[in-house]
């Protein structure tokens, strides 16, 4: 056996051990860079062909909204892609969807994360987890009850009545003007008073800590060549990216971190009643223990239409409900950061959306105006109640500005376990991609998709 040994040792030396292991290497690479592509074939579901390591990259070139309908148009409504090694089965069927986000929303709580998340995003709802994120949702859904919202009203009246007066100048000017940026400023400065507890008028004063902070917040990308890298080799790039320096990232988390703690200290000293009727203030004070109870009650809609139609308060028939641990700071300044991501770019997006549309369709214009005209004589201080029955063809525009322009208009759902949805398996694990682009711009449920039109929308 010595000799055995000897002579392996002998041959094994050198340039042959070099051969051998680049050979190994590249098999291996070769099977990395393609084993993770049959698996939608053998589910069943059909998707452009994958490239070695990138997957279906490419095709996502001109973006993910004109891919989006490309691929339902190519594939119908369930097809799937592969971002790098990732899976996602993506879904435009209306039956479906329903089946995954009500009747089977159990195996469904998760959304995908990429482990790249900024570490307040990560700690808002959006990305925790299970039994947190029911805890942390449950905390969210008493602070957004119709009668928390009302006692913020005042906040949002405040930072809209600086947007018509900037409006005025405008228009009384005639000059042009970039709306949007206006709508920017407006947004920014409603989020910070409810959410971030910090009075500001960043249209006076653009170079408020705040407004530059969030403006550096949304102007943060990743480079498309590490982009590249870090779909392709998750596993090497993600934790590496995790753990090098990146002083821009630590000095944002930083400046948003210490304003809340900063805030969270002075109410903590504050007498309750002194203490401002802010979202941050209602997540506060449910640190500890909570109103609402499970999943059954985050239906937000429903309990607003329920609020309207009765006088009983869905929060107070529920009794509170201890959390399994207090919410840390963190996680507070995660939950004001769903406030940064959600009410700064999705509500200027869909204001200047619906701003162009009214534009284009001044017959529309006229008739909403003549709604709001009406509602304000009626209601000179309006409460929230009286804005879910007093603006109907309001609330057809904003849906009709919504369906043509989802801001967004993608987002996932990661499989508990395996299931079986309308016949089609799922396995554990899966991603689902909710097409919510290609399902509003569908002319089998929406005819002439690119009309618009908020008469879709009128109950009979
Ligand atoms: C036009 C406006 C908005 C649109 C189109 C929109 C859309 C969405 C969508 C598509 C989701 C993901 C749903 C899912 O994964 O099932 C979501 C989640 C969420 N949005 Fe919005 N959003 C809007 C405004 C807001 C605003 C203003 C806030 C709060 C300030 C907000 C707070 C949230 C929260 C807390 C969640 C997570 C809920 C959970 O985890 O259960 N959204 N939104």
């Amino acid at each position: 056996t010595m000799e055995v040994l000897g002579f392996l040792r002998l041959e094994a030396s050198g340039p042959m051990v070099m051969v051998a292991l680049s050979v190994v290497l590249l098999v291996l690479l070769k099977w990395y860079s393609t084993s993770a592509f049959s698996r939608l074939e053998k589910l069943g579901i059909r998707h452009p062909k994958a490239s070695p390591f990138i997957g279906n990259l490419t095709f996502f070139r001109q973006g993910f909204w004109e891919s989006q309908m490309e691929l339902r148009k190519q594939y119908g409504p369930l097809s799937g892609y592969y971002l790098g090694r990732q899976m996602f089965i993506v879904i435009s069927d209306p039956d479906m969807i329903k089946k995954i986000l009500v009747e089977k929303f159990s195996n469904f709580t998760n959304r995908m994360a990429s482990g790249l998340e900024p570490k307040p995003v990560a700690n808002s709802v959006l990305f925790l987890r299970d039994k947190r994120w029911e805890e942390v949702r449950s905390v969210l859904t008493s602070a957004f009850s119709p009668e928390k919202l009302n006692e913020m009203m005042p906040l949002i009246s405040q930072a809209c009545n600086l947007l018509l007066a900037h409006l005025k100048r405008y228009a009384e000017s005639r000059d042009a003007f970039d709306i949007q940026r206006c709508y920017c400023c407006y947004t920014t400065d409603v989020v910070a008073s409810v959410a971030f507890g910090a009075q500001v008028n960043s249209q006076k004063a653009p170079g408020h800590p705040f407004v530059k902070h969030c403006r550096r917040f949304f102007a943060t990308s990743i480079p498309r060549p590490i982009l590249v890298l870090i779909l392709s080799f998750p596993s090497i790039m993600v934790p590496l990216a995790r753990i090098l320096p990146n002083k821009n990232r630590d000095e944002l988390n930083g400046f948003f971190n210490k304003l809340i703690r900063n805030v969270t200290a002075l109410r903590d000293q504050q007498a309750a009643d002194e203490r401002r009727r802010d979202f941050l203030q209602m997540v506060l004070d449910a640190r500890h223990s909570t109103t609402s109870v499970g999943v059954e009650n985050f239906d937000m809609v429903r309990q607003v239409f329920s609020a309207t139609e009765c006088t009983v308060n869905p929060s107070q028939q529920h009794q509170p409900r201890l959390l399994s641990k207090p919410l840390t700071v963190d996680e507070v300044v995660g939950q004001a950061f769903i406030f940064l991501i959600a009410g700064y770019e999705i509500i200027t997006n869909t204001l200047s959306f619906a701003t162009y549309l009214l534009a284009t369709n001044p017959d529309c214009q006229k008739k909403l105006l003549r709604e709001v005209d009406h509602f304000s004589e009626k209601h000179p201080a309006p409460e929230y109640r009286h804005l879910q029955k007093g603006l109907p063809y309001l609330d057809m525009v904003i849906a009709e500005t919504l369906r043509m322009y989802p801001p967004a208009f993608r987002f996932t759902r990661e499989a508990a376990q395996d299931c079986e949805v309308l016949g089609q398996h799922i396995p554990a694990g899966a991603v689902l991609e909710m097409a919510v682009g290609a399902l509003h711009h569908d002319p089998e449920h929406w005819p002439r998709p690119e009309t618009f039109d908020p008469e879709r929308y009128r109950c009979s």
